[in-house]
């Protein structure tokens, strides 16, 4: 765990944002929202009070910085907009754009940085930046429904129940700091409503996508630790159970069963969302065995990489992600950050 620690605050800006992975080619000098809210949970479980709270004040000025193109695009919602149009799914660590080009729009991180940021000012004193908070959640409100990546960087053309589940918790998070708007209490709605009609399969666990009948790991996160639905509900069971049954192999979870980024390895992370599952479905001992399986993916120095690739999906697509971006993003910070997760909670 102190470990953990010590890689996240090392590699902290001193902007404040949490840069992804320090080393990695395509990673390098940018700080995703979704990582970011998730390392961030991490060190607020661990205690790590001034460094989240930095991060927050780094996400406050990122996000208020770009109201006037939040109310842009509100004011075009009827018409046509393209996914870059949107806000940015990552920024450089001094919160620009960037210049390098990504798959730009992404609302899941959005989400969960309100997610996180209740859960820190629940936890320990902070001055929650209300303005920011506004902004995201009109942002969200008004977007809920449009198709966007999701967590993979993947199908901008679906509507991801992982993305609605991260959004549905962060406006519920917006709503208990404080924001009264209808629009928003409507999209909490609308969120349940639309899953709750054509999120679940016949089989009824979550769909990777509306229309779809794939699992996908991020899918564990509508469950523990966003709440969509409690862990003793039918869908809830459904899905950790077919997630773990297809995804899983001897502690480590894949992403889905289609994936060849790096050959399509177990991620480290994802272990941690089935074990967060399992703790909040009473069932501990399995959760210490995911834990016990991160740990164990440790090099010497105690770096967690973002992908292990011993036992990979499609061994023959290794190659081309080493051609072209170097080996597997190590430190990956969010893999450090659900360790700190899963740990605490055990
Ligand atoms: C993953 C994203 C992640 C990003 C930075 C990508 O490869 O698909 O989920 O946010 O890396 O870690």
């Amino acid at each position: 765990m102190s470990r953990s620690v010590q890689v996240i605050r090392e590699n902290q800006s001193p902007s404040g944002a949490y840069p992804a992975c320090p080393t990695f080619s395509a990673y390098a000098g940018y700080a995703w929202l979704r990582d970011g809210a998730f390392i961030a949970e991490g060190m607020s479980r661990a205690g790590e009070e001034a460094s989240v709270t930095a991060f927050h004040e780094w996400c406050a000025r990122v996000i208020t910085a770009r109201t006037a193109q939040v109310d842009d695009l509100i004011s075009r919602r009827h018409g046509p907009l393209s996914p870059g149009e949107m806000l940015p799914t990552r920024f450089t660590l001094d919160g620009a754009d960037g210049t390098d080009d990504w798959w730009d729009h992404q609302l899941d991180g959005y989400g969960t940085w309100l997610w996180q940021l209740a859960e820190h000012a629940r936890r320990h004193s902070v001055e929650v930046p209300m303005e920011a908070v506004r902004v995201a959640s009109r942002y969200l409100a008004a977007f809920w429904d449009s198709p966007c990546y999701d967590w993979w960087e993947e199908h901008v053309e679906q509507r991801h129940v992982a993305t609605l589940g991260a959004v549905h918790a962060g406006l519920r998070a917006a709503v208990s700091l404080g924001v009264t708007d209808a629009e928003v209490k409507e999209a909490i709605g609308g969120i349940e409503a639309l899953i709750a009609a054509e999120g679940v399969s016949a089989k009824g666990h979550l769909r990777k996508w509306l229309g779809s009948d794939e699992v996908d790991a991020s899918l564990l996160a509508c469950v523990a630790p966003f709440g969509l639905y409690a862990p003793d509900h039918p869908v809830a069971v459904a899905t950790v159970a077919e997630v773990e049954r297809q995804l899983a192999h001897e502690g480590g979870v894949y992403r889905y069963r289609a994936d060849t980024f790096y050959g399509g390895g177990r991620w480290v992370l994802l272990a941690g969302f089935l074990g967060l599952n399992h703790a909040a479905a009473g069932r501990r001992d399995e959760a210490s065995r995911y834990l016990e399986w991160m740990a164990a993916q440790a090099l010497p120095n105690g770096d967690l990489p973002e992908q292990v690739s011993d036992v990979l999906l499609f061994p023959d697509r290794y190659d081309e992600w080493l051609q072209r971006w170097g080996t597997v993003a190590t430190p990956l910070l969010w893999s450090h950050g659900m360790y700190l997760m899963l740990g605490a909670e055990l």
